[in-house]
């Protein structure tokens, strides 16, 4: 098979990693993908223009026969009505059922009308109104951009004063432009955030796996937020049980599947519910319609079942056919994210990475953000630049082994977290 996939960071690194290692994979394609992606057996990365158009004409005159969209804006942007409508097999939902990521009122209203646990909310266009419901609710609150806004769109609000200064930037349009036209309020969960995958086919859902990722910049969660600094997966025991799992199945995801099918936008690809859990009991956060970034990486390493029967399954409407097949490893996975100094503000490009030569068993870089110059150096490009991830039957084991490819890394000019993996619990 000919497989296309779309996207260049870290979690497509690790798909387009698990994707090349199944024997039904002749040739890999990555649209426009990295340098250290290139590098992978079977692999071809294609610096070509992220128009549908152009991605519709490459998979026709390439005979793929499989696309997996990795990030949220070509989804929301339609790529996969396009691929579908050209008859191609696409991995990814269409844009109208990418609404569930892409616009938080969308996914508020939808949980309301099904009854899905979620926080209490309101929606507003009008500041004055916002402002009035601000002040009759109280902080802590949460105020949310509607759109898309990059991760940066949710101003988690300690007081009154701080929603009223969100509100008042997002209606004005001065910080996300349209993303920031229309707001959600919401009600502020305590708890501690998991996130949870499962996959839907338009009608069957299956469940995958969970993880928990540190979006906090700095050692004891503390900091700015950033698209996350590292993760691990399954989630930690003293928070999530097999229990647990199945409730939010039961209550979230098959409510919600169910849910797009009767209004008409049936769901295809990965649903990623983050959610908040507290006294054994979880409410919805947000949806992404994609799989979670570093979440992803010690999510492939964990996955002991081929990824393209899983992806094609999903593509072709026929999930159910995977019913208990899709196997984990019951080791534990843990992804250290190396940013650039200055993340998730402004930082420097262009800055000298020196990797290792040798690294421990079960252990790999992924590339979010650097390219490989011409004389074999490795050069920064992005915020975040590398997620070293690591296998091991116990947590303990793989945060050490991701720290110790960490000490061998040589980059003046990047940071990580010291503390993934033992900050909560
Ligand atoms: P979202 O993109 O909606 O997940 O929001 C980004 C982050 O803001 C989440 O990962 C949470 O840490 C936080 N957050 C969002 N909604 C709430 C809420 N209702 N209560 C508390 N924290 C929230
Ligand atoms: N790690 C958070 C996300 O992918 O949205």
């Amino acid at each position: 098979m000919n497989i296309l996939l779309i996207g260049s960071g870290g979690r497509e690194h690790a798909l387009a990693w698990k994707l090349a290692q199944s024997n039904q994979c002749s040739s890999l394609h990555v649209i426009p993908g990295s340098d250290a992606i290139g590098m992978e057996e079977k692999i071809t990365c294609h610096g070509i223009s992220m128009d549908n158009a152009t991605l519709v004409e490459f998979a026709v005159n390439n005979k793929i026969s499989l696309v997996v969209i990795g990030p949220e804006a070509p989804l929301v942007a339609g790529l996969a009505d396009a691929l579908r409508t050209a008859d191609i097999p696409v991995f990814g939902p269409s844009a109208v059922a990418a609404q569930l990521e892409g616009s938080k009122g969308f996914m508020k209203d939808l949980c309301a009308k099904y009854n899905i646990p979620t926080a209490d909310y309101a929606r507003f266009t009008n500041k004055d109104a916002a402002i009035t419901y601000i002040k009759e609710k109280g902080a802590p609150i949460v105020v949310k951009a509607d759109g898309l806004a990059a991760g940066k769109g949710v101003i988690v609000a300690e007081k009154e004063s701080e929603a009223i200064a969100a509100v008042k930037d997002m209606l004005s349009g001065n910080s996300f432009g349209d993303a920031g036209s229309s707001v959600v309020i919401e009600e502020f969960l305590n708890g501690e955030e998991v996130s949870f995958f499962a996959l839907a086919d338009g009608k069957t859902v299956l469940p995958l796996t969970s993880a928990q990722d540190h979006k906090r910049a700095f050692d004891g969660d503390t900091g700015p937020n950033t698209g996350g600094m590292g993760a691990y997966s399954p989630a930690r025991d003293g928070i999530w049980s097999d229990e647990l799992a199945n409730k939010v199945m039961t209550d979230i995801i098959e409510p919600t599947v169910s849910a797009m099918a009767e209004e008409g936008c049936p769901f295809t690809g990965v649903l990623y519910a983050g959610l908040m859990v507290k006294d054994g009991k979880a409410k919805l956060l947000e949806y992404n319609v994609r799989f979670g970034d570093p979440e992803c990486q010690p999510i492939m390493m964990r996955l002991d079942t081929d990824l393209v029967d899983i992806l094609c399954a999903c593509a072709h409407g026929d999930l159910s056919s995977l019913k208990d097949k899709i196997n984990w490893k019951t080791d534990t996975a843990i992804c250290v994210v190396m940013a650039a100094k200055g993340y998730p503000g402004e930082y420097s490009k262009n800055t000298d990475i020196t990797l290792p030569e040798k690294k421990p068993d079960g252990t790999k870089i992924f590339h979010a953000g650097t390219k490989h110059n011409e004389s074999g150096k490795w050069l920064s490009t992005g915020g975040r630049v590398l997620g070293i991830t690591s296998l091991a039957h116990d947590k303990e084991t793989a945060r050490l082994k991701s720290y110790q490819v960490i000490d061998s890394i040589e980059w003046d000019e990047g940071f990580y977290r010291a503390d993934i993996g033992t900050a909560r619990g």
